[in-house]
């Protein structure tokens, strides 16, 4: 269908294949800016040159909400005209000489609320250039194979805006008239136009100079607002880490004498690589023991190790075009993982880590391929670049690098990543020039062998599902394994190749609880305790021998790859694994898929399931086990004492009635709460002091547990009417020293729906008045709890309208809107549809101020298709009400349109 919309028309859809190189390079760019949160002046000179590889053509520039003055070509007036948004020249110098482009434009930062490109937060200067926000600062080859040399020159008042910061060193700064003064800052490497920053503003900075291994010199800085100084030492250790571990582990090494990290509470990701100027939301950056949360604290050490490691993967070599967006993200997030593991101290830390990484790739990304967002780790097409920063380019494409350094292991890999530096340092590449050198790294590696097959992880979207069985022959003693692997449809791609899939696996003695030797009937002659089988066809199958004992297979472990993997496990399989299993992951994973058979069981016969006891004895016996175990640490405990999420258990039906799974998940919830009552004691007692407070994870592990024992003491105080619980969570939450422990209280009493919940959270509020980030926990709090009969709504409307609530502000406005619509499936799917309605006035609403926030909201029903009636209709009536408005952002209007195609 047509979309006829005013203005532009439909916007087009953008194709992989159609990428042709740049007509003309930038070599170099001379910015100077007049700061002016109302009108900014921008003088930009250039120097370019035609490519020679590229026939002759005009030259066109992008551009955004640009007013125009002034363009010279050489020092000359020349021609121009406009074509929709892009500036084009016809009448260049010919020939492949360098020529000067000098373009005068004004922009009003003030009034930019898209927070891309040159905007105002708190009165100072920030920008924001990925993808696409350089050119609402000035007319250029707004794409990332373009690199050049910049210089820039900031002017501002003094008074206003003492702290002027861009790229790179410092090399001139001084007085002007009026009050002003001036900055001259040169980037020593050449960048695309994304990387550009700038920042102006009253700032103040915790410093630190260090030496590298290598022997150099440099200065970090950590800039935020004068009285969020206090909060920044933490950011500064993980920024002294990061610097040390890139070193360590793959002798990359600071390229910069300086490197700076600003903090901003407008922004609309999480943080920024600009080249030596990271730019971050606060909520990356800030934090001391009293307003930040041990969750907070590992957060901030994987943002800052992540902008930190794209230095070098994203910044010295970056992307050739926007569908390579995984080479940089998908590597860095895989580096920034290996980096928090290893700053474990112990192997059970590291587990844990993994355990939650596959959480959010289960229950974030797992849906998005298997929804109408679904698409390629290396996209074919999109509409808006925005929409495409997503879990899949993330979190899948981490996994895809995690599987290539399983195929050529750890010390391959990292000669893999050595040889990607000697090939493409300084260049724009693609994710096949990734794979190639550790492929090339490695010859005689499993990935070297099967590189064009173990490359459809790139071009295939959807998530493999692997299906195995298991043959036990007790008289030859041998247990066979039987593999095949599948993918389901996805838009575009009705068919699918195998994958290369690396499936690390063992075997457990279903009596003996012992780890079996694996002696492979064809394979190597030393037996092990792990197996690597590598898959690569449809089916596949191993014997191993020398088995004395029917064995009980623990398949994927550490999750080796991204798949679904069915076997069908006995109840009694399950508990041995839970109970022996060697392997951390496994171990959780066995409790998982006993809680989840449970609440699919009770969901699919329950006759009245806010009554249903949905868990057996055994299951309840084994968490007791698990709870009162002598050596396992509380992190791992509280790990598999949590139980799957509503939305994990959504995505394991093919109809989801959103409130069965919320009633029966509560009853689970309720059954280990007044079960286990005596154990959640102990386990309060056992873990509540951690000492003197250290965000290590054995500690965080200790508060984390010790915070779960509350809540379901609340809970089980819910049904026995006894006060004692709650009474002492409430002297908790007051005496608590740390945000861990205060908030986990709160939790405790707003998520039991307990009526000291109300008292807490007032005088939370009045504690926390004037902190943004804490007042931010407190609206997601309430807007994210468990709905009982429907009073998560209206509170989220009354929150809506508190003074302190601000839709402009993107965290604020994830604060209520996406805890409600996002995050609390038991509160938002309501029968009577008011949830779906709330929904679409606020995408619509949020769209004419920030549509790439209004974009990801809209994503919330993303899955409707999959929704029981009366739910499904309803959801699709809200789709068609926010698609039916005219004059929608290309963000939203690709995210609906996709989701109501068909
Ligand atoms: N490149 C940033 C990161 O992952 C994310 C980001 C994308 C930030 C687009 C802002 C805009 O590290
Ligand atoms: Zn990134």
């Amino acid at each position: 269908m047509l979309q006829i919309r005013e203005g532009s028309g439909p916007a087009a859809a953008i194709h992989r294949g159609d990428y042709t190189a740049p007509a003309y390079w930038i070599d170099t760019v001379d910015l100077s800016f007049d700061l002016d949160p109302a009108k900014t002046r921008v003088l930009n000179k250039m120097t370019l040159r035609r490519n020679p590889d590229v026939a002759a053509q005009p030259l066109r520039l992008d551009g955004e909400e640009l007013n125009l003055a002034r363009v010279l070509v050489n020092g000359q007036g020349t021609s121009f005209k406009m074509d929709g948004d892009q500036l084009v020249l016809e009448n260049l110098p010919e020939g492949t000489e360098p020529f000067a482009l000098e373009i005068f434009t004004t922009c009003a930062p003030v009034k930019n609320t898209k927070l891309m490109g040159l905007y105002v937060s708190n009165d100072s200067f920030f920008t924001q250039c990925e993808a696409e926000g350089f050119r609402r600062i000035t007319y250029f080859l707004d794409r990332p194979d373009v690199m050049a040399m910049y210089t820039v020159t900031l002017r501002a008042d003094k008074a206003k805006y003492p702290v002027l910061l861009s790229n790179g060193n410092l090399v001139d700064s001084g007085a002007l008239d009026d009050g002003r003064h001036f900055a001259k800052w040169v980037d020593p490497h050449k960048k695309p136009s994304y990387l550009f920053a700038l920042v102006a503003g009253l700032l103040v900075a915790r410093e630190q100079r260090i030496t590298s291994r290598a022997g150099k010199d440099h200065l970090l800085q950590v800039f935020v607002r004068p009285g969020d100084l206090d909060k920044t030492e933490h950011a500064m250790n993980s920024l002294m880490a990061s610097v040390a571990w890139d070193e360590a582990r793959f002798g990359l090494s600071l390229d910069l004498e300086r490197f700076m990290i600003v903090a901003t509470s407008d922004f609309n990701m999480g943080a920024m690589e600009n080249k030596g100027l990271n730019i971050f939301n606060t909520k990356y950056v800030l934090a001391n023991q009293a307003t930040a949360t041990d969750v907070d604290y590992a957060n901030i050490e994987s943002v800052v190790g992540h902008e930190y490691f794209h230095n070098w993967t994203g910044n010295r070599i970056t992307c050739r075009d926007w569908f390579q967006l995984s080479l940089k993200e998908g590597l860095t997030v895989f580096r920034d993982q290996e980096f928090s593991q290893d700053l474990c101290a112990e192997p059970s830390a590291r587990a844990v880590k993994r355990i939650e990484d596959v959480r959010v790739l289960r229950t974030a990304q797992f849906p998005e391929d298997a929804g109408p967002m679904a698409h390629p780790v290396r996209p074919d097409s999109y509409i808006e670049i925005n929409n495409f920063y997503t879990v899949t380019i993330y979190e899948k494409g981490a996994e895809v690098v995690r599987m290539m350094q399983t195929l050529t292991s750890r010390a391959g890999f990292a000669k893999g990543m050595t040889l990607y530096f000697e090939r493409f340092d300084g260049q724009a590449v693609t994710c096949d020039d990734f794979a190639q050198s550790i492929a090339d790294a490695n010859p005689d590696s499993a990935l070297a062998n099967l590189l064009p097959q173990f490359k459809r992880w790139y071009s295939q979207a959807g998530t493999p599902r692997v299906a195995a069985r298991g043959e036990y022959d007790a008289a030859a003693q041998t247990y066979t394994l039987h593999f095949s692997q599948s993918c389901a449809p996805t838009s575009g791609q009705p068919a699918k190749q195998p994958y290369v899939i690396p499936i690390l696996l063992g075997l457990v003695g279903s009596s003996s609880g012992q780890a079996l030797s694996l002696h492979a009937q064809h394979g190597p002659g030393e037996a092990s305790l792990n197996y690597l089988l590598v898959i690569a066809q449809e089916h596949a199958s191993i014997t191993f021998t020398h088995i004395q004992e029917e064995p009980v297979p623990s398949i994927l472990r550490g999750f080796s790859a991204p798949v679904v993997l069915d076997f069908d496990y006995t109840d009694a399989q399950l508990l041995t694994l839970l109970a022996n299993d060697p392997d951390p992951f496994n171990r959780w994973e066995a409790g998982q898929r006993l809680a989840l058979r449970s609440a699919i069981n009770c969901i699919a016969t329950s006759e009245d399931p806010t009554r249903a006891t949905p868990l057996n004895d055994a299951y309840i016996d084994a968490m007791r086990a698990v709870l009162r175990h002598p050596t396992l640490d509380a992190a791992f405990k509280e790990l598999v004492l949590a139980l799957p999420s509503e939305t994990y258990i959504a995505e394991q039906l093919d109809v989801v009635d959103p409130q069965r799974i919320h009633a029966v998940r509560e009853a689970m919830r309720l059954q280990l709460a007044t079960a286990l009552q005596a154990d959640w004691e102990w386990a309060f007692s056992a873990h509540e002091h951690t000492g003197a407070y250290q965000p290590d994870p054995v500690s965080s592990g200790r508060r984390a547990l010790a915070g779960m024992a509350l809540n379901f003491l609340c809970l089980a105080a819910t049904q026995t009417g006894d006060d004692i619980w709650p009474g002492k969570t409430l002297q908790r939450f007051k005496d608590a020293s740390n945000m861990t422990d205060r908030f986990n209280a709160l939790q405790a009493l707003v998520s039991s729906g307990h009526a000291l919940a109300a008292p807490a959270l007032a005088r939370f509020h009045a504690l926390f008045k004037d902190e943004a980030l804490v007042l931010d926990k407190w609206f997601a709090l309430q807007a994210g709890t468990s709905d009982r009969g429907g009073q998560v709504l209206p509170a989220v409307r009354q929150l809506m309208a508190h003074p302190d609530f601000n839709l402009r502000n993107p965290n604020r406005a994830r604060s209520v809107i996406f805890s409600y619509c996002s995050a609390n499936p038991g509160g938002f799917h309501r029968t009577d549809a008011a949830g779906y309605v709330f929904w679409a006035d606020r995408v619509i609403e949020l769209d004419g101020i920030n549509p790439q926030v209004a974009a990801r909201l809209a994503r919330a029903l993303d899955r409707w298709k999959k929704l029981a009636e009366p739910y499904r209709s309803a959801a699709q009536a809200a789709l068609q009400r926010v698609a039916a408005k005219a004059d929608l952002s290309n963000d939203v209007r690709e995210v609906v349109d996709r989701a109501l195609a068909d």
